[in-house]
Protein backbone atom coordinates (compact mmCIF):
# COMPACT_ATOMS: atom_id res chain seq x y z
CA UNK A 1 0.00 0.00 0.00
CA UNK A 2 1.53 3.51 -1.29
CA UNK A 3 1.40 6.09 1.27
CA UNK A 4 -0.51 9.34 -0.21
CA UNK A 5 1.66 12.04 -0.11
CA UNK A 6 -0.39 15.59 0.16
CA UNK A 7 2.90 17.42 -0.02
CA UNK A 8 5.81 16.67 -2.51
CA UNK A 9 8.66 14.56 -0.49
CA UNK A 10 11.72 17.03 -1.50
CA UNK A 11 10.93 20.82 -1.41
CA UNK A 12 9.74 22.43 -4.47
CA UNK A 13 8.34 25.78 -5.12
CA UNK A 14 5.11 26.60 -6.10
CA UNK A 15 4.08 22.77 -5.59
CA UNK A 16 -0.02 22.55 -4.71
CA UNK A 17 0.15 21.55 -1.08
CA UNK A 18 -2.25 23.91 -0.22
CA UNK A 19 -4.69 22.72 -2.41
CA UNK A 20 -4.32 19.53 -2.59
CA UNK A 21 -7.25 18.52 -0.37
CA UNK A 22 -9.18 21.01 -2.92
CA UNK A 23 -7.46 19.87 -5.77
CA UNK A 24 -9.00 16.10 -4.79
CA UNK A 25 -12.29 16.51 -3.93
CA UNK A 26 -12.76 18.42 -7.46
CA UNK A 27 -11.29 15.28 -9.18
CA UNK A 28 -13.95 13.58 -7.51
CA UNK A 29 -16.51 15.26 -7.81
CA UNK A 30 -16.53 16.41 -11.11
CA UNK A 31 -14.14 14.23 -13.37
CA UNK A 32 -15.28 10.91 -12.42
CA UNK A 33 -16.33 9.97 -15.71
CA UNK A 34 -12.36 10.27 -16.82
CA UNK A 35 -11.64 8.04 -14.27
CA UNK A 36 -10.15 5.17 -16.59
CA UNK A 37 -9.63 8.18 -19.74
CA UNK A 38 -6.45 10.19 -19.65
CA UNK A 39 -4.90 13.10 -17.82
CA UNK A 40 -2.27 15.21 -18.75
CA UNK A 41 0.09 17.01 -15.96
CA UNK A 42 1.42 19.19 -18.04
CA UNK A 43 3.21 21.72 -15.85
CA UNK A 44 3.95 18.54 -13.58
CA UNK A 45 6.76 20.10 -11.19
CA UNK A 46 7.04 18.10 -8.20
CA UNK A 47 4.28 15.56 -9.33
CA UNK A 48 2.02 16.12 -6.35
CA UNK A 49 -0.97 16.75 -8.60
CA UNK A 50 -0.23 13.23 -11.08
CA UNK A 51 0.44 11.33 -7.68
CA UNK A 52 -2.66 12.61 -6.41
CA UNK A 53 -4.54 11.96 -9.79
CA UNK A 54 -3.16 8.32 -9.85
CA UNK A 55 -3.83 7.11 -6.08
CA UNK A 56 -7.89 8.24 -6.77
CA UNK A 57 -8.42 6.54 -9.97
CA UNK A 58 -5.15 3.72 -10.42
CA UNK A 59 -6.80 2.98 -14.12
CA UNK A 60 -6.29 6.19 -15.34
CA UNK A 61 -3.35 7.30 -17.69
CA UNK A 62 -1.47 9.78 -16.06
CA UNK A 63 1.23 11.60 -17.41
CA UNK A 64 3.54 13.73 -15.67
CA UNK A 65 5.62 16.18 -17.29
CA UNK A 66 8.69 16.50 -15.19
CA UNK A 67 9.87 19.74 -16.94
CA UNK A 68 12.27 20.84 -14.00
CA UNK A 69 14.07 17.08 -13.72
CA UNK A 70 12.57 16.48 -10.14
CA UNK A 71 12.42 12.58 -10.89
CA UNK A 72 16.67 13.11 -10.85
CA UNK A 73 16.66 14.70 -7.26
CA UNK A 74 13.85 11.68 -6.39
CA UNK A 75 16.37 8.99 -7.64
CA UNK A 76 19.01 10.88 -5.19
CA UNK A 77 16.81 10.73 -1.99
CA UNK A 78 19.09 8.39 -0.17
CA UNK A 79 21.92 10.43 -0.88
CA UNK A 80 20.35 13.34 0.46
CA UNK A 81 19.59 11.45 3.42
CA UNK A 82 22.86 10.82 4.02
CA UNK A 83 24.20 13.82 3.81
CA UNK A 84 21.50 15.60 6.04
CA UNK A 85 22.53 12.99 8.41
CA UNK A 86 25.88 14.38 8.39
CA UNK A 87 24.74 18.03 8.43
CA UNK A 88 22.59 17.73 10.98
CA UNK A 89 24.99 18.05 14.39
CA UNK A 90 25.57 21.36 13.10
CA UNK A 91 22.35 22.34 12.35
CA UNK A 92 19.86 20.60 14.79
CA UNK A 93 21.14 22.80 17.85
CA UNK A 94 19.62 25.77 16.59
CA UNK A 95 16.10 26.76 17.06
CA UNK A 96 13.45 27.64 14.15
CA UNK A 97 14.99 31.11 11.99
CA UNK A 98 18.19 31.23 13.84
CA UNK A 99 20.99 32.34 12.03
CA UNK A 100 24.06 29.40 12.22
CA UNK A 101 27.04 30.53 13.53
CA UNK A 102 30.00 30.98 10.84
CA UNK A 103 31.64 27.71 12.40
CA UNK A 104 28.56 25.69 11.66
CA UNK A 105 28.29 27.48 8.09
CA UNK A 106 31.84 26.15 7.14
CA UNK A 107 31.85 22.57 8.10
CA UNK A 108 28.24 22.14 6.72
CA UNK A 109 29.70 23.66 3.31
CA UNK A 110 33.16 21.49 3.86
CA UNK A 111 30.74 18.59 4.49
CA UNK A 112 29.11 18.63 1.18
CA UNK A 113 31.87 19.78 -0.87
CA UNK A 114 33.51 16.32 0.57
CA UNK A 115 30.20 14.65 -0.59
CA UNK A 116 30.65 15.48 -4.26
CA UNK A 117 34.44 14.55 -4.08
CA UNK A 118 33.16 11.54 -3.62
CA UNK A 119 30.53 11.58 -6.19
CA UNK A 120 27.62 12.03 -4.40
CA UNK A 121 25.01 14.07 -6.14
CA UNK A 122 23.83 17.10 -4.72
CA UNK A 123 20.24 18.72 -4.87
CA UNK A 124 21.04 22.22 -4.47
CA UNK A 125 17.56 22.96 -4.39
CA UNK A 126 17.08 20.86 -1.34
CA UNK A 127 19.78 22.11 0.67
CA UNK A 128 19.40 25.77 -0.01
CA UNK A 129 15.73 25.13 1.31
CA UNK A 130 17.00 23.62 4.60
CA UNK A 131 19.39 26.02 4.77
CA UNK A 132 18.37 29.36 3.25
CA UNK A 133 15.95 31.85 5.07
CA UNK A 134 12.51 32.58 4.15
CA UNK A 135 12.27 29.98 1.34
CA UNK A 136 15.04 31.02 -0.49
CA UNK A 137 16.59 28.59 -3.38
CA UNK A 138 19.03 27.78 -4.86
CA UNK A 139 19.81 25.73 -8.14
CA UNK A 140 23.47 24.85 -8.63
CA UNK A 141 26.80 25.11 -6.62
CA UNK A 142 27.26 28.64 -7.91
CA UNK A 143 24.14 30.36 -6.38
CA UNK A 144 24.59 28.28 -3.75
CA UNK A 145 27.88 29.24 -2.72
CA UNK A 146 26.71 32.55 -2.56
CA UNK A 147 25.04 32.65 0.58
CA UNK A 148 25.90 35.03 3.14
CA UNK A 149 24.55 33.09 6.14
CA UNK A 150 22.73 30.29 6.63
CA UNK A 151 19.57 29.85 9.06
CA UNK A 152 17.86 26.65 11.07
CA UNK A 153 14.54 26.62 8.63
CA UNK A 154 12.94 24.41 11.64
CA UNK A 155 13.04 23.19 14.83
CA UNK A 156 15.50 20.56 15.70
CA UNK A 157 16.97 17.52 13.19
CA UNK A 158 16.12 17.76 9.44
CA UNK A 159 14.32 14.63 9.02
CA UNK A 160 15.07 11.94 6.06
CA UNK A 161 12.47 12.63 3.39
CA UNK A 162 10.98 9.56 1.92
CA UNK A 163 9.18 9.02 -1.53
CA UNK A 164 8.21 5.61 -1.63
CA UNK A 165 6.10 4.86 -4.28
CA UNK A 166 5.33 7.99 -5.42
CA UNK A 167 5.19 7.95 -9.14
CA UNK A 168 4.27 4.39 -9.10
CA UNK A 169 1.61 4.05 -11.63
CA UNK A 170 2.71 7.14 -13.55
CA UNK A 171 3.79 7.90 -16.98
CA UNK A 172 6.87 10.48 -16.76
CA UNK A 173 7.78 13.05 -19.96
CA UNK A 174 9.99 15.90 -20.00
CA UNK A 175 9.40 18.18 -22.61
CA UNK A 176 7.46 21.83 -22.94
CA UNK A 177 3.84 21.69 -22.46
CA UNK A 178 2.57 23.04 -25.45
CA UNK A 179 4.42 20.12 -27.59
CA UNK A 180 3.16 17.80 -25.25
CA UNK A 181 -1.04 18.84 -25.67
CA UNK A 182 -0.20 19.47 -29.40
CA UNK A 183 0.32 15.37 -29.19
CA UNK A 184 -2.97 14.88 -28.13
CA UNK A 185 -5.00 16.96 -30.19
CA UNK A 186 -7.88 15.33 -31.11
CA UNK A 187 -8.15 12.92 -28.70
CA UNK A 188 -10.34 13.26 -24.92
CA UNK A 189 -8.00 13.85 -22.40
CA UNK A 190 -8.06 15.94 -19.53
CA UNK A 191 -5.62 18.72 -19.24
CA UNK A 192 -4.42 19.77 -15.63
CA UNK A 193 -2.54 23.27 -16.18
CA UNK A 194 -0.82 24.82 -13.58
CA UNK A 195 1.57 26.85 -15.89
CA UNK A 196 4.02 29.78 -13.48
CA UNK A 197 1.67 32.42 -12.40
CA UNK A 198 2.03 35.51 -14.05
CA UNK A 199 3.38 38.74 -11.74
CA UNK A 200 4.90 35.68 -9.10
CA UNK A 201 7.97 34.80 -7.95
CA UNK A 202 9.29 32.02 -10.47
CA UNK A 203 13.08 31.95 -9.01
CA UNK A 204 12.30 27.81 -7.80
CA UNK A 205 11.67 27.24 -11.81
CA UNK A 206 14.35 26.93 -14.59
CA UNK A 207 12.02 28.37 -16.76
CA UNK A 208 11.36 32.10 -18.53
CA UNK A 209 7.79 32.12 -18.01
CA UNK A 210 5.99 35.12 -19.48
CA UNK A 211 3.08 36.68 -21.24
CA UNK A 212 3.45 35.19 -24.60
CA UNK A 213 3.73 31.77 -23.25
CA UNK A 214 0.62 32.50 -21.23
CA UNK A 215 -1.30 33.15 -24.58
CA UNK A 216 -0.10 30.46 -26.19
CA UNK A 217 -0.99 28.15 -23.72
CA UNK A 218 -4.37 29.66 -23.49
CA UNK A 219 -4.99 29.36 -27.56
CA UNK A 220 -4.20 25.36 -26.94
CA UNK A 221 -6.95 25.42 -24.03
CA UNK A 222 -9.95 23.05 -24.38
CA UNK A 223 -12.51 21.54 -22.23
CA UNK A 224 -12.15 19.26 -19.72
CA UNK A 225 -9.30 21.46 -18.03
CA UNK A 226 -8.06 22.62 -14.82
CA UNK A 227 -6.47 25.59 -14.68
CA UNK A 228 -4.40 27.16 -12.14
CA UNK A 229 -3.72 30.48 -11.66
CA UNK A 230 -3.84 33.47 -9.09
CA UNK A 231 -5.70 36.95 -8.24
CA UNK A 232 -2.38 38.07 -8.32
CA UNK A 233 -2.55 37.39 -12.04
CA UNK A 234 -5.29 39.02 -12.70
CA UNK A 235 -6.66 36.23 -14.58
CA UNK A 236 -10.70 36.41 -13.45
CA UNK A 237 -10.57 39.68 -15.55
CA UNK A 238 -8.48 38.41 -18.43
CA UNK A 239 -11.40 35.58 -18.62
CA UNK A 240 -14.19 38.15 -18.42
CA UNK A 241 -12.40 39.26 -22.00
CA UNK A 242 -12.33 36.35 -22.97
CA UNK A 243 -16.28 35.57 -22.34
CA UNK A 244 -17.01 38.85 -23.35
CA UNK A 245 -15.12 38.66 -26.82
CA UNK A 246 -17.18 35.27 -27.08
CA UNK A 247 -14.49 33.12 -26.91
CA UNK A 248 -16.50 29.58 -25.82
CA UNK A 249 -13.66 27.97 -24.05
CA UNK A 250 -14.16 29.99 -20.58
CA UNK A 251 -18.12 29.94 -21.01
CA UNK A 252 -20.06 28.93 -18.54
CA UNK A 253 -16.52 27.96 -15.91
CA UNK A 254 -16.59 27.03 -12.96
CA UNK A 255 -14.02 28.20 -10.01
CA UNK A 256 -12.73 27.15 -6.49
CA UNK A 257 -10.41 29.23 -4.85
CA UNK A 258 -7.90 28.51 -2.00
CA UNK A 259 -5.79 31.28 0.24
CA UNK A 260 -2.34 30.09 0.57
CA UNK A 261 0.09 30.04 3.28
CA UNK A 262 1.49 33.97 3.79
CA UNK A 263 -1.53 34.96 5.92
CA UNK A 264 -3.46 38.15 5.52
CA UNK A 265 -1.48 39.61 2.01
CA UNK A 266 -1.60 36.65 0.35
CA UNK A 267 -4.39 36.77 -2.35
CA UNK A 268 -6.62 33.78 -3.27
CA UNK A 269 -5.50 31.42 -5.66
CA UNK A 270 -7.65 29.34 -8.66
CA UNK A 271 -8.40 26.25 -9.85
CA UNK A 272 -10.89 27.32 -13.07
CA UNK A 273 -12.36 24.25 -14.61
CA UNK A 274 -14.79 22.88 -17.11
CA UNK A 275 -15.61 19.10 -16.69
CA UNK A 276 -16.83 18.34 -20.06
CA UNK A 277 -20.38 16.95 -21.27
CA UNK A 278 -19.48 14.09 -23.23
CA UNK A 279 -19.02 10.71 -21.44
CA UNK A 280 -16.15 8.37 -22.20
CA UNK A 281 -18.47 5.60 -21.43
C1 LIG B 1 3.37 26.17 -10.59
S1 LIG B 1 4.61 25.06 -11.05
C2 LIG B 1 3.76 23.52 -11.06
C3 LIG B 1 3.66 22.91 -9.69
C4 LIG B 1 3.05 21.53 -9.66
N1 LIG B 1 1.65 21.53 -9.99
C5 LIG B 1 3.25 20.93 -8.28
O1 LIG B 1 2.27 20.75 -7.53
O2 LIG B 1 4.39 20.66 -7.94
C6 LIG B 1 4.86 25.38 -12.74
C7 LIG B 1 5.88 24.47 -13.40
O3 LIG B 1 5.88 24.64 -14.81
C8 LIG B 1 7.21 24.47 -15.26
N2 LIG B 1 7.31 25.02 -16.63
C9 LIG B 1 7.67 26.27 -17.01
N3 LIG B 1 7.65 26.39 -18.35
C10 LIG B 1 7.27 25.19 -18.84
C11 LIG B 1 7.05 24.69 -20.13
N4 LIG B 1 7.23 25.44 -21.22
N5 LIG B 1 6.65 23.41 -20.26
C12 LIG B 1 6.46 22.63 -19.18
N6 LIG B 1 6.65 23.06 -17.90
C13 LIG B 1 7.04 24.33 -17.73
C14 LIG B 1 8.01 25.21 -14.21
O4 LIG B 1 9.37 24.89 -14.30
C15 LIG B 1 7.30 24.72 -12.94
O5 LIG B 1 7.81 23.49 -12.53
Amino acid sequence: MIAKFSRAPLPFQGQKRNFIKQFNELIKDEFSRYRNGIFIDAFGGSGLLSHNIKQIYPSARVIYNDYDGYCERLAHIEETNEILRAINPHYEKYKKNEPLDADDKSAITQILDDFKNKGFYIDWLTFSSVLFYGGGYAHDEVEFKKEKRFFSTRQGAVLQYNAKGYLEGVEIVCKDAMELIKEFDGQEVVLVLDPPYLQTDKTGYKCFWGLRDFLKLIRLLREPFIFFSSENSDILAYIDDRIECGDEVFKNYKIKQASLSNGAKSKPDYMIYKSGIRSLF
